[in-house]
């Protein structure tokens, strides 16, 4: 079974992110190919990148920030990842940015899917982090689940749950689906060829 974190892309007081965490942990819990941990980068408080040596200079080399150690040393036990996307003045936030810079072999031949939430469904955000995930040496699921504005008002005014939304309940399963595929290539692959 792929083992798969969702890592929850905003911090800010009173965040959004927490609907779209709590339902995709929901989905989930549905599945049988994989097992989801959440990882709240609350939990994290990551440094600004604050290495002498950019991450892939140091292969097996320990950080100096014990934060930015523990996030490396915890992303590198997954297959696989799910991001919530914030879009903030149409590009990511700065902690999730910042938290993909804070590693690097970690996330190698791994596959990522994306949750955008915003005015247009977190696209823009997500757009630009598909070239974040590549420069990474992962694989970026076309499949993604966009919360706009419909649904995004729908739930913080209109007591709607995201399940009130087929489309959005559908674009979920599509994501598990094509990241469990991706997951299982990839596992496999590096299995059969690990210093390839
Ligand atoms: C600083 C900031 C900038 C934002 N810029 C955009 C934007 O450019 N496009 C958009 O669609 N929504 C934008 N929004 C709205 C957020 O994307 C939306 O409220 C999102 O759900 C916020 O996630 P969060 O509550 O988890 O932080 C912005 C929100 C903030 C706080």
């Amino acid at each position: 079974m792929l083992k798969i974190a969702l890592i929850i892309g905003s911090t800010r007081p009173n965040r959004f992110a927490d609907h779209p965490a709590k339902w995709i942990a929901e989905g989930a819990k549905a599945r049988s190919d994989l097992a989801l941990d959440v990882l709240d980068l609350r939990d994290y408080p990551l440094p600004f990148f604050n290495e002498p040596a950019p991450p892939i200079y140091s292969p097996g080399g320990k950080y100096n920030e014990p934060a930015a150690e523990a996030w490396r040393r915890k992303i590198g036990t997954y297959d696989g990842f799910i991001a919530t996307v914030a879009e903030y003045n149409h590009g990511p936030t700065a902690v999730l940015k910042n938290a993909f810079d804070s590693a690097f072999f970690e996330w190698n031949r791994k596959p990522i899917a994306f949750v955008g939430h915003g005015g247009a469904g977190g696209v823009r955000a997500i757009e630009q982090l598909r070239g974040v995930a590549i420069e990474l040496q992962m694989a970026p699921i076309k499949h993604e689940v966009n919360i706009g504005r419909e649904a995004y008002l729908g739930v913080i005014q209109g007591g709607k749950s995201l399940d009130d939304f087929a489309y959005l309940v559908e674009a979920r399963t599509a994501l598990f689906d094509h990241l469990v595929w991706w997951g299982d290539a990839l596992k496999g692959a590096k299995a059969a060829r690990p210093r390839g």
